[in-house]
């Protein structure tokens, strides 16, 4: 071990296991590249301000976890969060959602930083894969993402996972309802940082984990009494999309996300295998946010799973991903003749796209037939002396044992014939 470790709340990704992570993003991505959304990233910091104001001032996020500072020219940046505001920032910047063809549907894969408690399943830099969907107000957008991440996680074999729905109502109905729900809150008793939160972010106070909270919470009004005819008929049209496509939901009237720019639609899907950290993904609509951070009014939609929790799901339901052997053929030279002539033959066979690797360092026979199991391979090419001056090398099927001699020139037919 060297003097050093990963800083507290990180941990690193190492072979074999990094292979499910890259597997995950992989199957996250998969339905979204295939539904119109195209590849979009962004720099790992932004300018402060883009997330005060955009995710929200009174947030945790905001607050608490941000990693902000100073930088020596003067500039106020900190490193991302979340990603939804950025894709909008680069989106706005880009003038995408003036080439005339809304919705802009990106999406994204990358790190995000949080100086939160560790504990598993939260850690202080963590991966998403996201979607958003920039300057369109149609249910069927809504419906579209919660069903593309209902078919990556069943792509990855999870069933144990719920999607919880919301709707946060819009401009018109949600300040009716945080005066009625302030209202029955100032009533309680509750903490003083409690109280304080009544005050600037009240729909936060539905989501306080302690008993003592939710005992008192039992009468407070629901936002889903005071939707507005329009947010209720966005709702029911989303709810019915979602039915029609067989994705199961649950209404959760007390889902409240942890970031202000919500509106209308909200989701999370959580995992029942994860203990308190149960929320793989999340997201919603965010039709202010574009206007929040200067730009034009464009209505948008968009979700984020995260990937580092998606796999603790994955190993919660005992589910292992069938990643294919990372290297298919492992070469054995015997002697220094053979090292050159295999060495050949691996730049070869690699050039025709077989996954193959080399045993180096000069390792003997024994050694070097350990490593080419250790590697997965399911073919090995062995040769020494007496085989090249026949002009041979001997092809090894790793699982059966059997081996043949195939002619040197031959290897990349042969190999790719014995791989099938
Ligand atoms: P979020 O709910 O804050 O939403 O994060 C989405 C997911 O990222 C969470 O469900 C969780 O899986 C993962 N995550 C968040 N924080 C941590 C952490 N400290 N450690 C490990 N995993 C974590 C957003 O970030 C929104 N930008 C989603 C969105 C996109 N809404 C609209 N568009």
């Amino acid at each position: 071990m060297s003097t050093f470790q990963a800083p507290k709340g990180t941990y690193d990704l190492i072979p074999p296991h990094s292979a499910t992570y890259l597997a995950v993003r992989e199957a996250i991505a998969a339905p979204l590249r295939n539904s119109g959304y195209g590849y979009i990233e962004t720099p790992g910091f932004e300018n402060v301000e883009l997330f005060a104001r955009g995710v929200g001032e009174s947030t945790d996020i905001v607050t608490k976890e941000m990693y902000a500072f100073e930088t020596k020219g003067g500039d106020r940046l900190a490193l991302r969060p979340e990603g939804t505001a950025s894709v909008l920032r680069a989106a706005l910047e880009a003038n995408l959602h003036k080439a005339g063809n809304l919705p802009v549907k990106l999406w994204y894969s990358g790190s995000y930083y949080r100086y939160e408690r560790p504990q598993k399943g939260r850690y202080r830099h963590f991966s998403q894969v996201g979607a958003e969907a920039i300057g369109a107000e149609d249910p069927a957008l809504d419906a579209e993402l919660i069903i593309l991440a209902d078919q990556s996680y069943r792509a990855l074999g999870l069933r144990n996972f719920r999607i919880l729905l919301n709707s946060l109502g819009d401009q018109e109905c949600r300040p009716v309802y945080r005066a009625a729900l302030q209202d029955f809150l100032r009533g309680l008793d509750l903490d003083e940082d409690t109280r304080r939160r009544v005050d600037i972010n009240p729909l936060r106070v539905l989501d306080d984990k302690r008993e003592a909270v939710q005992k008192q919470l039992a009468g407070a009004p629901l936002l889903r009494d005071y939707l507005c005819e329009a947010c209720k008929a966005y709702h029911e049209q989303v709810r019915e999309l979602l039915t029609a496509a067989g994705v199961a939901f649950e209404d959760d009237e007390k889902l409240v996300r942890g970031l202000d720019y919500y509106t209308r639609t909200t989701f999370e899907f959580v995992h029942d295998g994860l203990g308190s950290q149960s929320a793989v993904g999340g997201g919603g609509r965010y039709d202010g946010l574009s206007e929040m951070i200067g730009g034009p009014a464009l209505p948008s939609v968009g979700w984020a799973l995260g990937v580092d929790r998606t796999v603790l799901a994955l190993e919660a339901e005992g589910i292992t991903l069938d990643i294919p052997a990372a290297t298919a053929v492992y070469a054995v030279p015997l002697g220094e003749e053979a090292r050159r002539v295999l060495f050949r033959a691996v730049t070869e066979l690699r050039r025709a796209g077989v996954a193959t690797d080399f045993a180096y360092g000069g390792k003997g026979l024994k050694n070097a037939m350990k490593s080419a199991n250790r590697s997965g391979a399911r073919l090995a090419l062995v040769a020494g002396e007496r085989d090249l001056a026949e002009g041979v090398v001997q092809l090894k099927d790793l699982t059966s044992g059997e081996q043949t001699a195939v002619a040197l020139d031959a290897v990349v037919d042969e190999a790719r014939r014995a791989l099938g």
